[in-house]
């Protein structure tokens, strides 16, 4: 008979809700550490459970028993309509509405847009350099991935005004949201709380702008493919034959936004994060770049072969993953490793403690690349590294996110050298995406053509470990 999991006592009436809010990564390292692959977490009167083992994230994954959680609603005054709060048959046909927008042919023909968006960012960074001023790499970055969400789901960038617009008005929903799943009681989101009033003027802000786009598009009296969201949206019948509503695009273009721009941005400023720590890989890194500049290609990085970089990128995102945890609600009572897990208990698998298990990863701490060659990885479970989630609701933006990065990491290391900068050290900041609390602050000097010698793995910094 299958018993109850373990788990720290907590608080008598909050629980674990208070540790959980304030030091999720601590707590759930030491959950591991403690009681093991499945742990029972108390969030006052509510249970939920922590599943840590690879075996055990791909039975919740995948699994049909095992659908969205209680998070997903809460973000329903945001992204109500939305593919990426849905489940069930609406989530499948939306899912197989917007698969199109991703094909790699679509995402080909923005590449050129994309590389736009990185040189731009060179020349920026060229200027800080030449007036010594010091940058913000994160901020510098998540800037580049607003400028290629924006190609994507509308065509070009957004103009200077509805950048700072959408910038802020986005920010305004992220805190909002942040203030309602760290609340120690949940709050219904009809209760006109200053937080819940300023969620929704900022949500109106974002739909303004992105409903300016799609009316603009309607209008065109020849509709032009221009290999982006709108164009599969707009003109495209649904498998099922109809045309999308203002509505309905205007709620996945919200939920797209959400789920693939911090992401992205997260994970180049940890690559980039990780060339800085470590002089050898950056040095390889840049070797590999310039091959594939010199490449006349005119899509060269784009969708060039790039396996090192393929290797770094994996590596960055397991020692730091954007989204640190992945949610699912048991629909029924199901049993994980020998523990009873009820029906309506929320499930929280961590790729943060997963990708830092020294049952899976040798050394988890050290930043070694070419521990993702094939002869390496050998043996090693599916679910030992999932940045990307799995199983049918699997992250359907990894193409886009790949060619978004390896397009920024061709032109920035072509042109920079990057160090850590000693005077600022990097702290990490659990919010809904995994950042560097006070930005990601970087010594810039011109690449030359001599680098370092290549050294292929050295220790990261001390973000904590398992064992
Ligand atoms: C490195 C960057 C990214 C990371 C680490 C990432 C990670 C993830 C993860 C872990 C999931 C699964 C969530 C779950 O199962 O509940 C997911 C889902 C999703 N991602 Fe990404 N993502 C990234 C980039 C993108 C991009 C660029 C886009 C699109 C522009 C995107 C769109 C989506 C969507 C729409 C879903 C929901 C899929 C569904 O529910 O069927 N992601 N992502």
């Amino acid at each position: 008979m299958s018993r109850t999991a373990p788990g720290p006592e907590g608080h008598l009436l909050l629980g674990n809700a208070r540790e959980f809010r304030d030091h999720p990564l601590d707590l759930m390292m030491r959950c591991r550490r403690q009681y093991g692959d499945v742990v029972r977490l108390r969030m006052g009167p509510v249970a939920l459970h922590l599943v840590f083992n690879p075996e055990h994230v791909g039975r919740v994954l995948e699994g049909a028993t095992f659908g969205r959680s209680d998070v997903a609603s809460m973000f329903e005054p945001l992204l109500g309509g939305s593919m990426i709060i849905a489940d069930g048959e609406p989530w499948r046909s939306q899912r197989q509405a917007l698969a199109p927008t991703f094909a790699r042919e679509r995402l080909k023909q923005l590449a050129g847009r994309f590389r736009e968006a990185a040189v731009d960012l060179v020349h920026r960074w060229e200027e800080a350099l030449r007036r010594g001023l010091e940058l913000d790499a994160q901020q510098e970055i998540t800037r580049y991935a607003l400028e290629t969400m924006a190609i994507y789901l509308v065509g070009r960038r957004f103009d200077a005004q509805e950048s700072a617009d959408i910038s802020r008005a986005w920010y305004t929903c992220l805190r909002s949201m942040a203030d309602r799943l760290s609340a120690m009681v949940p709050l219904p989101a009809w209760l006109p709380t200053p937080s819940m009033r300023r969620l929704l003027a900022a949500e109106q802000d974002i739909s303004r702008i992105i409903l300016h786009h799609v009316q603009e598009r309607r209008q065109e009296l020849k509709p032009e493919d221009r290999g982006d969201f709108l164009s599969v949206l707009v003109h495209t019948p649904t498998p099922e034959g109809r045309k999308l509503t203002d509505a309905e695009i205007l709620a996945e273009a919200k939920g797209l936004f959400l789920a693939g721009f911090d992401t992205v941005a997260s994970a180049m400023s940890w690559t980039l994060h990780a060339c800085a720590a470590h002089p050898g890989v950056q040095h390889r890194l840049r070797e590999e770049v310039r091959a594939v500049a010199r490449d006349a290609s005119p899509l060269g990085g784009a969708v060039a072969d790039m396996p090192y970089f393929r290797r770094v990128f994996n590596e960055a995102v397991r020692l730091n993953p954007p989204l640190w945890i992945v949610d699912r609600k048991a629909q029924e009572d199901v049993e994980l490793g020998g523990f009873h897990i009820p029906k309506g208990s929320n499930i929280i698998t961590c790729p943060y403690v997963t990708h830092r298990d020294p049952a899976y990863w040798e050394d988890p701490l050290v930043f070694d690349p070419d521990r993702f060659l094939p002869a390496r990885s050998e043996g090693r479970p599916r679910y030992a590294h999932f940045p990307f989630g799995g199983g049918r609701m699997k992250c359907i933006g990894v193409g886009m996110a790949m060619m978004e990065a390896q397009i920024l990491f061709t032109e920035l290391l072509s042109r920079f050298r990057v160090e850590l900068s000693p005077w600022r050290p990097v702290e990490l900041e659990p919010t809904l995406v995994l950042r560097a609390r006070a930005g990601l602050h970087l010594k810039l000097s011109l690449a030359g053509a001599e680098g370092p010698p290549i050294t292929t793995s050295s220790t990261v910094p001390p973000l904590g470990a398992i064992a």
